[in-house]
């Protein structure tokens, strides 16, 4: 087979970026390890910054987004109980949208379902070869079978544990680290949410989350050590323990229900550097990782992509490799201030066992200065919703 971008993995970075060169004539094909349906059925990321609701627009999916999502104008955040709501809109302006990211993924699927491009699902062992040079190929298997793409670029849009960050030779990349000694134990439940907004809450238990899919559909989050197994956690025990970490009014309102999903995430800051290798790219969670206490991961994943999206059309339109060439160090920038922010989210509301209580007490001055500083509410505001460039 032959095709002008090879991308490898149909997650919303993958599928986003077919989108815009499909819009642009330009040939693409999407090669997938799992199966659609297993990609539709991995529940992560709730909220859309404004500039990933005005890209879905953009590439003309937002139908069903402006139709189901839901326009966030604030959220609230909570120490030991003391609530403080943060109002975006009247803060800077903006908002964000509650679209689920297999919303996102869905919308995006079916959009390449229409329109006849190809994806190639349950593609294994992928191997990328030759990206150095001028002609770039990509080789996998699929019912046993071996098949070739060549192509003029390969996107690595695989993700954290995919194959195009690790195709890249020893000592070409420089990696940044931090492992958090905690993860997020989630849950989905059909019951309507305990309150209109997002809550964050830090208690001395631990950090908690209330989120929400629909206005049926609730996403609750608690902080658990790394070592938590899933199988130590009943219902109960997880409404018990949401309850105690939230404040009274707020637990005494939260509708319970039977969970239709239960897992947890690890917690990790990580960023890749460079991000372009001759005719390879790395992209969204293939090239760096956020905790998610930011909301970030899926909008970052989603700004590489506009941004290599337009290089490539760039590239292929006006025969300029400005926009590629310039690709990494472009998206960089933007992805050291997500991280920053969602490190500075992650430190206040978190429990750390090693800072013990002087790590709280300034926690809690950096929450009481939150709350009596407009300028502070503006730059979390800002941050939240999304940086402008
Ligand atoms: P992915 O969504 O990971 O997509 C990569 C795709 O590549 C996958 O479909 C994978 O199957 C495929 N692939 C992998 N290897 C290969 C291969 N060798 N060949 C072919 N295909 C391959 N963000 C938030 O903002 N909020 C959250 O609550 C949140 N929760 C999360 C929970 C978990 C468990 C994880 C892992 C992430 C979470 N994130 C969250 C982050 C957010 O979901 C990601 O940032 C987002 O999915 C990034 O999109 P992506 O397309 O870059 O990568
Ligand atoms: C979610 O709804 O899954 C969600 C929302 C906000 C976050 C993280 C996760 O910061």
């Amino acid at each position: 087979m032959r095709t002008q971008v090879a991308i490898v993995g149909a997650g919303p970075a993958g599928l986003m970026l077919g989108r815009i060169l499909e819009r642009a004539g330009i040939d693409a094909i999407i090669l997938e390890r799992r199966s659609a349906d297993y990609v539709l059925g991995r529940v992560r990321a709730g909220v859309l910054e404004q500039g990933s609701i005005e890209l879905m627009d953009e590439v003309g999916i937002g139908q069903r987004m402006h139709h189901e999502g839901l326009v966030h104008h604030g959220v609230e955040l909570s120490f030991d109980g003391d609530p403080h709501r943060l109002d975006f809109q009247h803060l800077i302006g903006r908002h964000v949208m509650v679209y689920g990211q297999t919303q996102v993924t869905h919308d995006l699927m079916d959009a390449r379902a229409a329109s006849g491009a190809q994806t190639v699902y349950a593609a294994e062992d992928a191997r990328l070869l030759d990206f150095d040079g001028e002609h770039p190929r990509i080789e996998y298997r699929k019912d046993g079978v071996t098949h070739r793409i060549e192509c003029d670029f390969i996107a690595g849009c695989d993700g954290y544990h995919g194959i195009s960050r690790a195709s890249v030779p020893l000592g070409a990349l420089e990696t940044f680290e931090r492992v958090y000694p905690f993860g997020w134990l989630g849950v989905l439940v059909d019951r309507p949410p305990v309150a209109e907004e997002l809550i964050y809450a830090h208690h001395e238990r631990g950090f908690a989350l209330c989120s929400m899919r629909s206005p049926t559909r609730s996403r609750y989050y608690v902080q658990v050590p790394a070592a938590e197994r899933v199988e130590a956690w009943s219902d109960d025990r997880f409404w018990d323990e949401l309850r105690a970490r939230l404040n009274p009014q707020t637990a005494a309102a939260l509708r319970t229900g039977v969970s239709i999903e239960k897992s947890i995430a690890p917690l990790r800051s990580f960023v890749a550097e460079p991000l372009r290798f001759g005719r390879l790219f790395l992209v969204g969670d293939a090239a760096h990782i956020v905790p998610p206490t930011g909301a970030k991961g899926l909008n970052l994943a989603l700004s590489d992509v506009r941004v290599l999206g337009a290089a490539l059309v760039e590239f292929y339109g006006e025969r300029s490799a400005a926009g590629i060439d310039a690709y990494s160090a472009t998206v960089l920038k933007r992805i050291w201030k997500a991280e920053r922010f969602s490190w500075w989210m992650t430190s206040l509301l978190h429990v750390f066992p090693e800072t013990g209580a002087f790590g709280r007490r300034i926690q809690r001055a950096e929450f009481d200065y939150l709350v009596g500083s407009r300028v502070a509410q503006q730059s979390l505001a800002e941050n939240y919703t999304g940086l402008l460039d």
